[in-house]
Protein backbone atom coordinates (compact mmCIF):
# COMPACT_ATOMS: atom_id res chain seq x y z
CA UNK A 1 0.00 0.00 0.00
CA UNK A 2 2.87 2.13 0.28
CA UNK A 3 2.89 3.48 -3.36
CA UNK A 4 -0.79 4.18 -2.93
CA UNK A 5 -0.44 8.75 -3.11
CA UNK A 6 -0.43 7.76 -6.74
CA UNK A 7 3.61 9.29 -7.41
CA UNK A 8 5.01 6.88 -9.42
CA UNK A 9 8.36 8.22 -8.83
CA UNK A 10 10.72 6.89 -10.90
CA UNK A 11 8.91 3.14 -10.54
CA UNK A 12 7.83 2.19 -13.94
CA UNK A 13 4.25 0.59 -14.46
CA UNK A 14 0.79 1.99 -12.88
CA UNK A 15 1.06 3.03 -9.26
CA UNK A 16 -1.48 0.58 -6.83
CA UNK A 17 -4.21 3.69 -6.96
CA UNK A 18 -4.21 3.35 -11.14
CA UNK A 19 -5.30 -0.11 -10.73
CA UNK A 20 -7.75 0.50 -7.82
CA UNK A 21 -9.20 3.58 -10.19
CA UNK A 22 -9.28 0.51 -12.92
CA UNK A 23 -11.41 -1.47 -11.27
CA UNK A 24 -15.50 -0.88 -12.25
CA UNK A 25 -16.34 -1.26 -8.55
CA UNK A 26 -16.18 0.58 -5.62
CA UNK A 27 -13.22 -0.30 -3.73
CA UNK A 28 -11.97 0.80 0.37
CA UNK A 29 -8.88 -0.14 1.91
CA UNK A 30 -8.83 0.12 5.75
CA UNK A 31 -5.59 -0.57 8.24
CA UNK A 32 -6.55 -2.65 11.54
CA UNK A 33 -7.98 0.31 13.23
CA UNK A 34 -10.13 1.60 10.66
CA UNK A 35 -8.61 4.07 9.14
CA UNK A 36 -8.88 4.51 4.91
CA UNK A 37 -5.59 3.44 3.67
CA UNK A 38 -7.08 3.63 0.11
CA UNK A 39 -10.47 4.30 -1.33
CA UNK A 40 -11.06 5.02 -5.24
CA UNK A 41 -12.64 6.87 -7.68
CA UNK A 42 -15.78 5.47 -8.61
CA UNK A 43 -16.47 4.85 -4.86
CA UNK A 44 -15.75 8.33 -4.10
CA UNK A 45 -17.99 9.66 -6.97
CA UNK A 46 -20.55 7.44 -5.73
CA UNK A 47 -20.13 8.84 -1.94
CA UNK A 48 -19.70 12.80 -3.56
CA UNK A 49 -16.57 12.86 -1.17
CA UNK A 50 -13.20 13.40 -2.50
CA UNK A 51 -11.02 10.43 -2.70
CA UNK A 52 -7.91 12.16 -1.39
CA UNK A 53 -9.47 14.17 1.73
CA UNK A 54 -10.82 10.40 2.79
CA UNK A 55 -7.68 8.79 3.46
CA UNK A 56 -6.40 8.98 6.90
CA UNK A 57 -9.74 9.51 8.17
CA UNK A 58 -11.85 6.77 9.94
CA UNK A 59 -13.80 4.63 7.37
CA UNK A 60 -17.17 5.22 10.01
CA UNK A 61 -16.87 9.23 8.76
CA UNK A 62 -17.74 7.82 5.43
CA UNK A 63 -21.48 9.10 4.40
CA UNK A 64 -22.75 5.36 3.55
CA UNK A 65 -21.77 4.10 7.19
CA UNK A 66 -22.91 7.22 9.25
CA UNK A 67 -26.26 5.98 11.06
CA UNK A 68 -24.66 1.92 11.81
CA UNK A 69 -23.00 2.73 14.96
CA UNK A 70 -23.54 -0.98 15.83
CA UNK A 71 -20.88 -3.73 16.71
CA UNK A 72 -22.73 -5.23 13.79
CA UNK A 73 -20.92 -3.40 11.18
CA UNK A 74 -19.45 -5.69 8.61
CA UNK A 75 -16.06 -4.09 8.27
CA UNK A 76 -15.86 -3.89 12.24
CA UNK A 77 -16.19 -7.78 12.19
CA UNK A 78 -13.97 -8.32 9.98
CA UNK A 79 -11.92 -6.38 11.09
CA UNK A 80 -12.22 -8.26 14.80
CA UNK A 81 -12.78 -11.67 13.92
CA UNK A 82 -11.69 -11.78 10.13
CA UNK A 83 -15.00 -12.65 8.92
CA UNK A 84 -15.61 -12.71 5.59
CA UNK A 85 -18.85 -11.75 3.75
CA UNK A 86 -20.02 -11.95 0.39
CA UNK A 87 -22.49 -9.62 -1.37
CA UNK A 88 -24.29 -8.61 1.54
CA UNK A 89 -26.67 -5.75 1.43
CA UNK A 90 -25.44 -2.54 2.00
CA UNK A 91 -27.49 0.59 2.38
CA UNK A 92 -30.52 0.92 -0.24
CA UNK A 93 -27.86 1.49 -2.92
CA UNK A 94 -24.97 -1.03 -2.32
CA UNK A 95 -23.92 -4.24 -1.87
CA UNK A 96 -20.64 -4.90 -0.44
CA UNK A 97 -17.92 -8.04 0.06
CA UNK A 98 -15.14 -7.29 2.79
CA UNK A 99 -11.99 -9.69 2.85
CA UNK A 100 -9.76 -9.32 5.96
CA UNK A 101 -5.57 -8.69 5.04
CA UNK A 102 -3.17 -10.49 6.71
CA UNK A 103 0.36 -10.81 7.18
CA UNK A 104 2.45 -13.30 6.94
CA UNK A 105 1.74 -14.80 10.39
CA UNK A 106 -1.90 -14.51 9.46
CA UNK A 107 -2.54 -11.58 12.14
CA UNK A 108 -5.26 -8.55 10.80
CA UNK A 109 -3.80 -6.02 9.09
CA UNK A 110 -6.70 -4.59 7.56
CA UNK A 111 -9.62 -5.04 5.33
CA UNK A 112 -10.69 -4.73 1.76
CA UNK A 113 -14.30 -3.89 1.24
CA UNK A 114 -15.72 -3.82 -2.54
CA UNK A 115 -18.42 -1.91 -3.22
CA UNK A 116 -20.93 -2.56 -5.94
CA UNK A 117 -24.02 0.09 -7.41
CA UNK A 118 -27.24 -2.68 -7.02
CA UNK A 119 -29.42 -0.46 -8.97
CA UNK A 120 -26.87 -0.73 -11.88
CA UNK A 121 -26.48 -4.24 -11.37
CA UNK A 122 -29.94 -4.50 -11.10
CA UNK A 123 -30.53 -2.37 -14.65
CA UNK A 124 -28.21 -5.19 -16.04
CA UNK A 125 -29.65 -8.19 -14.92
CA UNK A 126 -33.14 -6.91 -16.08
CA UNK A 127 -31.29 -6.37 -19.49
CA UNK A 128 -29.67 -9.86 -19.29
CA UNK A 129 -33.48 -11.05 -19.30
CA UNK A 130 -34.80 -8.98 -21.66
CA UNK A 131 -32.15 -9.87 -23.99
CA UNK A 132 -32.67 -13.76 -23.58
CA UNK A 133 -36.42 -13.24 -23.78
CA UNK A 134 -35.97 -11.14 -27.43
CA UNK A 135 -33.22 -14.23 -28.54
CA UNK A 136 -35.93 -17.17 -27.84
CA UNK A 137 -38.84 -14.32 -29.57
CA UNK A 138 -36.66 -14.31 -32.75
CA UNK A 139 -35.71 -18.04 -32.87
CA UNK A 140 -39.65 -18.37 -32.15
CA UNK A 141 -39.60 -16.19 -35.33
CA UNK A 142 -37.15 -17.47 -36.93
CA UNK A 143 -39.10 -20.83 -37.10
CA UNK A 144 -42.49 -19.87 -37.91
CA UNK A 145 -40.63 -17.70 -40.85
CA UNK A 146 -38.84 -21.08 -41.72
CA UNK A 147 -42.25 -22.57 -42.30
CA UNK A 148 -44.04 -20.24 -43.75
CA UNK A 149 -41.65 -20.33 -46.75
CA UNK A 150 -42.76 -24.52 -47.72
CA UNK A 151 -46.47 -24.04 -48.48
CA UNK A 152 -45.61 -20.22 -49.86
CA UNK A 153 -43.66 -22.02 -52.46
CA UNK A 154 -46.43 -24.51 -53.16
CA UNK A 155 -48.64 -21.78 -53.64
CA UNK A 156 -46.07 -20.08 -56.11
CA UNK A 157 -45.78 -23.19 -58.01
CA UNK A 158 -49.48 -23.36 -57.96
CA UNK A 159 -50.32 -19.46 -58.94
CA UNK A 160 -47.74 -20.19 -62.46
CA UNK A 161 -49.70 -22.88 -63.48
CA UNK A 162 -53.07 -20.54 -63.15
CA UNK A 163 -50.98 -18.19 -64.97
CA UNK A 164 -50.77 -20.49 -67.71
CA UNK A 165 -54.19 -21.97 -67.92
CA UNK A 166 -55.30 -18.26 -67.75
CA UNK A 167 -52.90 -16.77 -70.31
CA UNK A 168 -55.71 -15.55 -72.81
CA UNK A 169 -58.08 -14.29 -69.78
CA UNK A 170 -58.51 -10.87 -68.72
CA UNK A 171 -58.15 -12.11 -65.37
CA UNK A 172 -54.35 -13.62 -65.76
CA UNK A 173 -53.24 -9.75 -64.42
CA UNK A 174 -54.90 -10.22 -61.09
CA UNK A 175 -52.47 -13.86 -61.09
CA UNK A 176 -49.29 -11.55 -61.70
CA UNK A 177 -50.64 -9.31 -58.70
CA UNK A 178 -50.62 -12.62 -56.18
CA UNK A 179 -47.23 -13.48 -57.85
CA UNK A 180 -45.62 -10.23 -57.18
CA UNK A 181 -47.36 -10.42 -53.50
CA UNK A 182 -45.85 -13.42 -53.04
CA UNK A 183 -42.66 -12.76 -54.21
CA UNK A 184 -42.75 -9.93 -51.77
CA UNK A 185 -43.82 -12.23 -48.94
CA UNK A 186 -40.55 -14.70 -49.71
CA UNK A 187 -38.43 -11.62 -50.08
CA UNK A 188 -38.96 -10.35 -46.42
CA UNK A 189 -38.82 -13.89 -45.03
CA UNK A 190 -35.65 -14.28 -46.74
CA UNK A 191 -34.22 -10.83 -45.71
CA UNK A 192 -35.29 -12.07 -42.13
CA UNK A 193 -33.95 -15.56 -41.84
CA UNK A 194 -30.64 -13.46 -42.61
CA UNK A 195 -31.29 -11.21 -40.16
CA UNK A 196 -31.74 -13.71 -36.97
CA UNK A 197 -29.28 -15.77 -38.04
CA UNK A 198 -26.22 -14.03 -39.08
CA UNK A 199 -24.01 -16.89 -40.26
CA UNK A 200 -20.32 -16.96 -38.93
CA UNK A 201 -18.22 -16.35 -42.03
CA UNK A 202 -16.52 -19.15 -43.89
CA UNK A 203 -13.66 -17.26 -45.34
CA UNK A 204 -11.40 -18.20 -47.80
CA UNK A 205 -8.65 -16.61 -49.72
CA UNK A 206 -9.91 -14.83 -52.68
CA UNK A 207 -9.26 -11.72 -55.38
CA UNK A 208 -11.18 -8.51 -53.97
CA UNK A 209 -11.40 -7.97 -57.86
CA UNK A 210 -13.06 -11.11 -58.96
CA UNK A 211 -15.40 -10.51 -56.25
CA UNK A 212 -16.04 -7.53 -56.59
CA UNK A 213 -16.29 -8.24 -61.08
CA UNK A 214 -18.68 -10.58 -60.77
CA UNK A 215 -21.14 -9.40 -58.33
CA UNK A 216 -21.10 -6.13 -60.80
CA UNK A 217 -21.80 -8.81 -63.60
CA UNK A 218 -25.38 -10.08 -61.50
CA UNK A 219 -26.72 -7.01 -61.74
CA UNK A 220 -25.33 -5.27 -65.12
CA UNK A 221 -28.32 -6.42 -67.23
CA UNK A 222 -30.78 -5.06 -65.24
CA UNK A 223 -28.37 -2.38 -64.76
CA UNK A 224 -28.54 -1.54 -68.33
CA UNK A 225 -31.87 -1.93 -68.91
CA UNK A 226 -32.81 0.72 -66.87
CA UNK A 227 -30.14 3.03 -68.19
CA UNK A 228 -27.46 2.89 -65.86
CA UNK A 229 -24.05 2.40 -66.14
CA UNK A 230 -21.57 0.67 -64.27
CA UNK A 231 -18.14 1.59 -63.77
CA UNK A 232 -15.31 -0.23 -61.70
CA UNK A 233 -11.96 0.50 -61.00
CA UNK A 234 -9.03 -1.02 -58.73
CA UNK A 235 -6.17 1.77 -57.66
CA UNK A 236 -2.51 -0.07 -57.78
CA UNK A 237 -2.72 -4.36 -57.15
CA UNK A 238 -5.23 -5.42 -54.49
CA UNK A 239 -3.72 -8.33 -52.36
CA UNK A 240 -5.49 -11.32 -51.49
CA UNK A 241 -8.18 -11.42 -48.75
CA UNK A 242 -10.10 -13.60 -46.31
CA UNK A 243 -13.62 -13.32 -47.01
CA UNK A 244 -16.71 -15.69 -47.32
CA UNK A 245 -17.65 -14.85 -50.90
CA UNK A 246 -20.94 -15.41 -50.78
CA UNK A 247 -21.56 -12.89 -48.06
CA UNK A 248 -19.50 -10.70 -49.25
CA UNK A 249 -21.57 -11.12 -52.68
CA UNK A 250 -24.42 -10.37 -50.80
CA UNK A 251 -23.44 -7.13 -49.32
CA UNK A 252 -22.87 -5.69 -52.79
CA UNK A 253 -25.49 -6.79 -54.23
CA UNK A 254 -27.73 -5.06 -51.19
CA UNK A 255 -25.34 -1.96 -52.02
CA UNK A 256 -25.94 -1.86 -55.89
CA UNK A 257 -29.68 -3.24 -55.60
CA UNK A 258 -29.86 0.33 -53.40
CA UNK A 259 -28.03 2.72 -56.29
CA UNK A 260 -30.36 1.03 -59.40
CA UNK A 261 -33.43 1.78 -56.70
CA UNK A 262 -32.23 5.49 -56.39
CA UNK A 263 -31.87 6.11 -60.01
CA UNK A 264 -35.14 5.06 -61.80
CA UNK A 265 -34.49 6.97 -64.40
CA UNK A 266 -30.94 5.62 -65.57
CA UNK A 267 -27.55 7.12 -64.16
CA UNK A 268 -24.25 5.58 -63.51
CA UNK A 269 -22.88 3.55 -60.43
CA UNK A 270 -18.96 3.87 -59.94
CA UNK A 271 -17.36 1.50 -57.88
CA UNK A 272 -13.60 2.05 -56.76
CA UNK A 273 -11.08 -0.26 -54.66
CA UNK A 274 -8.21 0.48 -52.99
CA UNK A 275 -6.11 -1.05 -50.40
CA UNK A 276 -5.08 2.30 -48.25
CA UNK A 277 -1.63 2.09 -46.70
CA UNK A 278 -1.89 4.31 -43.75
CA UNK A 279 -4.63 2.66 -42.57
CA UNK A 280 -3.87 -0.49 -43.63
CA UNK A 281 -7.65 -1.09 -44.84
CA UNK A 282 -9.19 -1.96 -48.03
CA UNK A 283 -11.72 1.04 -49.59
CA UNK A 284 -14.38 -0.15 -51.31
CA UNK A 285 -16.67 2.58 -52.68
CA UNK A 286 -20.24 2.44 -54.72
CA UNK A 287 -20.95 5.47 -55.46
CA UNK A 288 -24.20 6.30 -57.68
CA UNK A 289 -25.84 9.74 -59.36
CA UNK A 290 -29.37 9.65 -57.79
CA UNK A 291 -30.74 12.19 -55.62
CA UNK A 292 -28.84 10.76 -52.35
CA UNK A 293 -29.31 10.51 -48.70
CA UNK A 294 -30.77 13.80 -46.50
CA UNK A 295 -27.93 14.20 -44.31
CA UNK A 296 -30.49 12.61 -41.14
CA UNK A 297 -30.94 9.75 -43.01
CA UNK A 298 -27.19 8.55 -43.32
CA UNK A 299 -26.88 7.04 -39.47
CA UNK A 300 -30.44 5.64 -39.75
CA UNK A 301 -30.03 3.64 -42.90
CA UNK A 302 -27.89 1.13 -40.97
CA UNK A 303 -30.48 0.84 -38.76
CA UNK A 304 -32.98 -2.24 -39.41
CA UNK A 305 -36.52 -1.72 -40.88
CA UNK A 306 -35.56 2.11 -41.67
CA UNK A 307 -36.98 2.20 -45.15
CA UNK A 308 -38.07 5.42 -47.01
CA UNK A 309 -39.33 2.88 -50.08
CA UNK A 310 -42.86 1.72 -50.24
CA UNK A 311 -41.71 -1.28 -50.80
CA UNK A 312 -38.69 -2.04 -48.71
CA UNK A 313 -37.47 -4.27 -45.72
CA UNK A 314 -35.25 -1.90 -44.48
CA UNK A 315 -33.19 -4.63 -44.08
CA UNK A 316 -30.38 -4.37 -46.75
CA UNK A 317 -27.97 -2.21 -45.41
CA UNK A 318 -28.06 -3.61 -41.88
CA UNK A 319 -27.68 -7.12 -42.67
CA UNK A 320 -25.10 -5.80 -45.14
CA UNK A 321 -23.23 -3.65 -42.25
CA UNK A 322 -23.63 -6.96 -40.00
CA UNK A 323 -21.86 -9.00 -42.67
CA UNK A 324 -18.91 -6.54 -42.91
CA UNK A 325 -18.67 -6.36 -39.37
CA UNK A 326 -18.22 -10.31 -38.51
CA UNK A 327 -15.15 -9.63 -41.32
CA UNK A 328 -13.65 -7.14 -38.68
CA UNK A 329 -14.41 -4.08 -40.81
CA UNK A 330 -17.41 -1.59 -41.27
CA UNK A 331 -19.60 0.70 -43.36
CA UNK A 332 -21.06 4.13 -43.83
CA UNK A 333 -22.50 6.41 -46.33
CA UNK A 334 -20.44 9.53 -47.54
CA UNK A 335 -23.27 11.75 -48.97
CA UNK A 336 -23.51 14.84 -50.74
CA UNK A 337 -27.36 15.65 -51.76
CA UNK A 338 -26.48 16.89 -54.75
CA UNK A 339 -24.32 14.57 -55.94
CA UNK A 340 -25.56 11.36 -55.06
CA UNK A 341 -24.69 8.31 -52.51
CA UNK A 342 -21.76 7.10 -51.70
CA UNK A 343 -21.63 3.49 -49.30
CA UNK A 344 -18.24 2.87 -48.60
CA UNK A 345 -17.08 -0.67 -47.04
CA UNK A 346 -13.95 -1.16 -45.01
CA UNK A 347 -12.65 -4.63 -44.74
CA UNK A 348 -9.04 -4.94 -42.54
CA UNK A 349 -6.11 -5.68 -45.15
CA UNK A 350 -4.80 -7.86 -41.76
CA UNK A 351 -5.96 -10.90 -43.10
CA UNK A 352 -5.12 -9.99 -46.67
CA UNK A 353 -2.35 -12.81 -48.32
CA UNK A 354 0.45 -11.53 -50.39
CA UNK A 355 -0.73 -11.26 -53.90
CA UNK A 356 -0.35 -14.87 -55.14
CA UNK A 357 -1.39 -13.42 -58.79
CA UNK A 358 -5.05 -13.76 -57.90
CA UNK A 359 -5.72 -10.29 -58.49
N1 LIG B 1 -27.97 4.62 -52.95
C1 LIG B 1 -28.90 5.18 -52.17
N2 LIG B 1 -29.42 6.39 -52.46
C2 LIG B 1 -30.36 6.96 -51.69
N3 LIG B 1 -30.87 6.38 -50.57
C3 LIG B 1 -30.42 5.18 -50.22
C4 LIG B 1 -29.41 4.51 -50.98
N4 LIG B 1 -29.12 3.33 -50.37
C5 LIG B 1 -29.92 3.26 -49.29
N5 LIG B 1 -30.70 4.35 -49.19
C6 LIG B 1 -31.68 4.64 -48.12
O1 LIG B 1 -31.47 3.75 -47.05
C7 LIG B 1 -32.69 3.04 -46.77
C8 LIG B 1 -32.36 1.65 -46.25
O2 LIG B 1 -31.80 0.84 -47.26
P1 LIG B 1 -31.89 -0.73 -47.10
O3 LIG B 1 -31.42 -1.09 -45.74
O4 LIG B 1 -31.19 -1.35 -48.24
O5 LIG B 1 -33.44 -1.04 -47.13
P2 LIG B 1 -34.47 -0.94 -48.36
O6 LIG B 1 -33.67 -0.91 -49.63
O7 LIG B 1 -35.28 -2.18 -48.22
O8 LIG B 1 -35.24 0.31 -48.12
C9 LIG B 1 -33.44 3.08 -48.07
O9 LIG B 1 -34.84 2.92 -47.88
C10 LIG B 1 -33.10 4.46 -48.61
O10 LIG B 1 -33.88 5.46 -47.99
MG1 LIG C 1 -32.07 -2.18 -50.03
Amino acid sequence: MKDQGGTTGEAAGPALTDVLDGIPAGILVVDRRGNIIAINNLLAEWLGIDAREARGRHFRELPCEKGDGGQNNPLLLTLKTGQEFNCVKHTSRFSVSIRALRNARGEITGAMAVFQDTGYCRELEQAVIKAERLAILGQLCAITMHEIKNPLAAVRGYLQLFKKELRDSPRAGRVDTMLAAVDRINTIITDFLRLARPAVPRRKSCSLRAVIGSAIKLIEGEAKHRGIRVAFSCEGELPAVMLDEEQFHQVLLNVFKNACEAMPDGGEITVRAVAERDTALFRIEVEDTGPGMAEDLCHRAFEPFFTTKENGTGLGLYISRLIVKNHGGDMKIENNPNRGCKVVIFLPQANSLVDQGLA
